[in-house]
Formats: C-alpha cells, sequence, structure tokens
C-alpha cells in the first residue's frame, strides 16, 4: 500500500480555514496535490479519499465544528488515509471543536496522526471592532507551513523508514505493509468528551441597505443559498442564514451588515493574541 497524494479539504466561508489548510500543505511539500472545496458544494454525492495524506480545515462556530461543516464532512469515504485535522477560530476558543472533528473524520475511515487549532479573523469582525483582524496574519502561515514539515517528519518516522532518501516532492510515495492504524500511535488532542451541546442559534441574518446594485456575487459566496435576488435586491432567507458573513466581508460595496452584540463583547473579551496550538 502507498501514500502518494495530498488532499487538501475545507467548509471555509470567509476564507480563513482556507489559508491555513493551504499554508499546511505547502509544508508538507508533495507536487501531487487535489484540493476539495465544500464551502458552497450542496451536492450528497459521496466524495472518495485514496492513498492520501489528507488536511482537513474547519471554522469553529459555538465551541463546535461549524455544523454545516459537519454535515458535508460525512460525504467523505476515506480508504488508506491519513489525516491532520485542522480547526480555526475567532481568538475566543475552539473549546471542543477539535476532538469532535478528529473523532468525525475517524468515522469517515481516516486515520488522524496529528492536528491543530488556528485563528482567524473572527466572522463578527469590523473595522471598528476588529476581532483578530487580519488572521491568518504572516506568522500564522509561517506556522502553519512549518506544523505541515514537521507532520511529514511525523509520518516518516513510521512509515517507510528504509525508502527516506528516495522521497521527492514530484514522485512522492511512503509505502507500507501494516495498515495505517497499526503504524501510527493514536492522537490526542485537547477537548471534552462527552462534547458541549450547541446551543439553538437565534435565527438572524445579515441586512442588506440601499446601495445594492444587484450584481448578485453574493449567491454564489453564500454556503447555504440563502441569498436569492428580488428587483434588483439581493434577500435573505433567516432561516438559511448560518450567519458565516461571507456576504458582508465580501460585498465590494459593503451592501450588507450584520449587527449583533456579539462583536462588541467579543472585540473587549478577545484582545489578547492567541497563539496556534499543534498536537502530535
Ligand atoms: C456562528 C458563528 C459562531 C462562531 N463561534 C466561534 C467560537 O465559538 N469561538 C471562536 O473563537 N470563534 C467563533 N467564530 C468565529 C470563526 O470561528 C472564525 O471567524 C473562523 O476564522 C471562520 O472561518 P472561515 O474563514 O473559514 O469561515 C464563530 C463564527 C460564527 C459565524
Ligand atoms: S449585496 Fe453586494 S454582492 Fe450582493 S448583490 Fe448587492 S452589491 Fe452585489
Ligand atoms: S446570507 Fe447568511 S449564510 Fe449566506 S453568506 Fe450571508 S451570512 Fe453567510
Amino acid at each position: 500500500m502507498k501514500l502518494n497524494q495530498i488532499t487538501i479539504c475545507y467548509y471555509s466561508p470567509t476564507h480563513t480555514s482556507k489559508k491555513i489548510a493551504q499554508s499546511i500543505a505547502d509544508g508538507l511539500q508533495i507536487a501531487r496535490r487535489r484540493e476539495i472545496d465544500l464551502t458552497t458544494d450542496t451536492s450528497t454525492s459521496p466524495i472518495s479519499i485514496q492513498d492520501s495524506i489528507c488536511i482537513v480545515a474547519v471554522p469553529v462556530y459555538g465551541g463546535l465544528v461549524a455544523p454545516v461543516a459537519a454535515q458535508r464532512i460525512r460525504r467523505i469515504k476515506a480508504i488508506n488515509s491519513v489525516v491532520i485535522p485542522v480547526v480555526v477560530y475567532g481568538n475566543r476558543d475552539y473549546e471542543d471543536a477539535l476532538i469532535q472533528l478528529r473523532d468525525m473524520l475517524q468515522e469517515q475511515g481516516f486515520v488522524p496522526f496529528c492536528g491543530a487549532a488556528f485563528i482567524g479573523e473572527h466572522s463578527y469582525s469590523r473595522p471598528e471592532m476588529p476581532i483578530a483582524e487580519n488572521r491568518p496574519d504572516d506568522e500564522d502561515l509561517k506556522m502553519a507551513e512549518d506544523f505541515g514539515k514537521k507532520a511529514l517528519g511525523v509520518l516518516l518516522q513510521h512509515i517507510n523508514i528504509n525508502e527516506k532518501e528516495n522521497l521527492n516532492a514530484t514522485d512522492f510515495s511512503l509505502s507500507h505493509q501494516k495498515t495505517l492504524e497499526e503504524l501510527l500511535p493514536p492522537l490526542n488532542v485537547k477537548g471534552n468528551k462527552p462534547y458541549k451541546t450547541l446551543r439553538t442559534p437565534t435565527p438572524q441574518a445579515p441586512v442588506v441597505d440601499e446601495s445594492c446594485y444587484g450584481c448578485g456575487d453574493c449567491i454564489d459566496w453564500c454556503p447555504t443559498k440563502a441569498i436569492s435576488m428580488v428587483e434588483g435586491h439581493s434577500t435573505t432567507r433567516i432561516d438559511l442564514c448560518t450567519k458565516c458573513c461571507a456576504c458582508v466581508k465580501f460585498c465590494p460595496i459593503g451592501a450588507r451588515t450584520f449587527e449583533t452584540p456579539y462583536t462588541a463583547m467579543l472585540h473587549e473579551k478577545c484582545k489578547e493574541r492567541r497563539t496556534p496550538e499543534i498536537f502530535f
């Protein structure tokens, strides 16, 4: 059996989880690379991942894996593949999200061998009330790349020891006789079991002001198809909105705003810079 490619898989409405996953993959330095973006993929068909070193990155919502990400990950069927579970959170806390993601990926057939929690600009961050603004920054991305390098080192420690000198980025292949479960030690990460219970979210959605000129781009960014166009203006179905704030952050003229008391609270309480945590 062989591991011979990288698969990067993410759900990332405001692109922070995506950036972290890509930097970790850069650190692994393997040329054969497949990218699976689950953010706006509402299909229910199975996704097969085989003979792969996979990175799965998702945002933390309420201290757990973002529910839509959790739902989409259930489509994956992994065969002979190892995985790096990665959660990205807005400088408050990730609570039980990483342990939940590790378990979830194991259920989909992966063997988790290292994991991490990184920080991204909070979805609710606004220029006048920033929360982890512009993160991941250069320092975070460098840490993510270094983590990728270390992750490869961990794999080499346990697999393919005799062929190490033959490895190169373009023709990468790690061969193994025993199963990955037998070769790799179990991964311990921070978090509690049973996981915390997800609070029922209060239904709310961004509001659109008069400046919306109906370009329709936010329809494409919305992960849950909550936006549609009515008489040249974008409107939102509150029941479908996950408050991810992709439409708020990316609208070129700032026509969408999301008002919540959490923004001021998080801006006040989460000023101290948190640093990424890695687990082997
Ligand atoms: C509904 C919701 C709940 C969130 N809950 C948390 C949380 O519990 N802890 C935290 O630090 N950040 C929280 N965040 C912030 C996101 O985890 C953070 O902004 C992340 O970087 C977004 O990832 P993305 O850019 O890949 O979409 C929350 C964001 C949203 C929209
Ligand atoms: S809200 Fe912004 S992105 Fe959406 S249709 Fe209006 S102008 Fe375009
Ligand atoms: S409408 Fe809601 S779910 Fe859709 S992009 Fe905007 S905040 Fe996210």
